[in-house]
């Protein structure tokens, strides 16, 4: 029997760290269920201790998901390990990652602690956690910079004390492939008790070889776990993506020669939902998920495909969850086969009065759109769970008038809370007017980062348009999403929905990494 590579996901903890990517507790939620459905090994849900939303989302995520071990990141001390074993308290199987800095940069610049110190508390971490878990994550930050004796000495160490697992990050993504996989195959052979544990590699991507370094960490290191995030989400360049990492060990099982539990025909729904999530939208030849990733636009490809499909393909689009934009429903369709479609999807509502509302929107939108694909239907149901969950500020009515060397003007009416405003503005264009107006009535004051429009479904200007709108408040930055076929509805939308989450006050502690 092969041996089996755990995938590990972190898109909810160090793919959220990603500047502009933060998720709301219900968005998580969402996500992690995509990610027990994906049947991901690990689900890392947050960092439990860094603020009380991403310790209710922890415990949320704990309590719902059956299938995938919940993990919370917790720093190397006795509150944060505390914390993160409380938030876990509810889940079916769970896990306790703990880390501290092992580098000379990080342990003389950042923590200003000596070896010994850190040594100790990192032994002290995983005694504590060991105590409330019996899955333990041992992380040495920066581990790949690190000086091997001494970090050999630290895993050692903790691995005595009870670490389940040793994951050594490149947490800068300064590893090349070969010399990361000796890095690890070296380190395994200095540590004494190094069979006691489950090696990890956690790369990140700044010089675009996470997914490389971490295939290498596998195969010429012997590490059997993978830390990815959907898409590759995370600080920076992002972390390795799971959809590339996973697909290449499956399709190269000749040359790696494991097993991986994915479901792989839940990863397309998974980048899309954390696409439209976070606003980070996917690059057309991003491999695996991107639009064009099984796209075959020169003659000689097609016919090749036509005749032969391997010709010219390594893998199945099918296989990944690509469906060829189906017409699945129309304006006939009962609430049934609409019910139906969601399940199909993988889609959850949580009660009857949610199906109920999202069965409404569609109707209003199949009234207005002739044909709806299942993208149509995942955007709707984004759509209607955003303004369900944070209803403060609500889209009533929107006219707006532009005309060839006329400047734009624009009329919103929408709800906050339950007063009713009605708001005028002139703008740029239809949306710069939109938004000023609300703006004018809403003061919050906000920075727009961020304003992005997507078709949801391509080759028709019948398509809903998908917008989203980046704000910064207060330190604070949040994503709004809206889908409408009419732009500047969808941008209005857009834009409420990020004065939700502007509303909902969240302090957080930096998560390193
Ligand atoms: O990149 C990193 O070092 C991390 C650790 C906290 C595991 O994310
Ligand atoms: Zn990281």
């Amino acid at each position: 029997m092969a041996d089996k590579l755990i995938i590990f996901d972190t898109t909810l903890r160090d793919g959220e760290q990603s500047p502009g990517a933060s998720m709301t507790k219900d968005e998580k939620l969402r996500i992690a269920r995509q990610l027990e459905r994906l049947r991901v090994d690990v689900i890392e849900a947050g960092f439990a201790a860094s603020s009380n939303g991403d310790f209710e989302a922890v415990r949320a995520i704990a309590d719902a998901i059956k299938d995938s071990t919940v993990c919370s990141l917790a720093r190397a001390n006795d509150r944060d390990i505390a914390r993160a074993a409380e938030a876990l308290k509810g889940a079916a199987r769970s896990r306790i990652h703990t880390f501290i800095a092992t580098s000379e940069l990080h342990m003389e610049k950042k923590l200003r602690m000596t070896r010994e110190q850190v040594l100790e508390q990192a032994k002290l971490a995983v005694r504590f956690a060991r105590n409330l878990c019996g899955d333990i994550e041992f992380s040495p930050e920066d581990g790949y910079r690190s000086d091997p004796e001494f970090l050999a000495r630290v895993v050692e160490a903790v691995i005595a004390e009870g670490a389940t697992t040793i994951n050594i990050p490149d947490t800068v993504g300064y590893a090349i492939p070969e010399l990361y996989g000796d890095f690890i195959a070296k380190l395994r052979a200095r540590v004494p008790n190094s069979d006691k544990a489950i090696w990890s590699v956690h790369c990140h991507n700044d010089l675009g070889m996470a997914v490389a370094n971490s295939l290498a960490g596998v195969k010429i290191g012997g590490a059997r776990q993978i830390e990815c995030t959907i898409n590759g989400l995370g600080e920076r360049a992002g972390n390795c993506s799971l959809e590339e990492v996973v697909m290449a060990v499956k399709t190269r099982r000749d040359y790696f020669g494991l097993d991986v539990g994915i479901e792989t025909s839940q990863i397309v729904p998974a980048s899309r939902m954390v696409s439209q999530t976070t606003g980070f939208v996917v690059q057309p030849n991003k491999a695996v998920v991107g639009a064009n990733a099984f796209a075959h636009a020169s003659g000689i490809h097609q016919d090749g495909v036509l005749k032969a499909r391997d010709t010219y393909e390594i893998m199945r689009a099918e296989d990944v969850g690509w469906s060829a934009n189906k017409i699945v429903l129309g304006k006939l369709s009962g609430r049934n086969a609409f019910k139906q479609r969601l399940q199909e999807l993988g889609i959850q509502l949580e009660s009857e009065a949610e199906i109920n509302a999202a069965f409404q929107r569609f109707k209003d939108l199949a009234d207005r759109k002739n044909e709806i694909f299942d993208e149509d239907i995942i955007a709707l149901v984004m759509d209607e769970s955003v303004s369900s969950e944070q209803e403060h500020f609500r889209l009533l009515s929107l006219s707006q008038r532009s005309e060839t060397g006329e400047r734009p003007h624009a009329s919103v009416v929408f709800a906050a809370g339950p007063v009713e405003h009605r708001a005028e503005s002139d703008g740029n264009g239809p949306v710069d007017a939109s938004l000023r107006a609300i703006e004018s009535a809403v003061q919050s004051g906000a920075e727009m980062l961020l304003y992005s429009v997507n078709a949801i479904t391509s080759g028709s200007t019948e398509s809903q348009g998908e917008v989203t709108v980046r704000l910064q408040h207060a330190g604070r930055v949040v994503n709004g999403v809206g889908a409408d076929p009419d732009i500047v509805v969808a941008s209005a939308k857009a834009y409420l929905s990020a004065l939700n989450k502007l509303q909902s006050k969240i302090e957080r502690v930096a998560a390193q990494g």
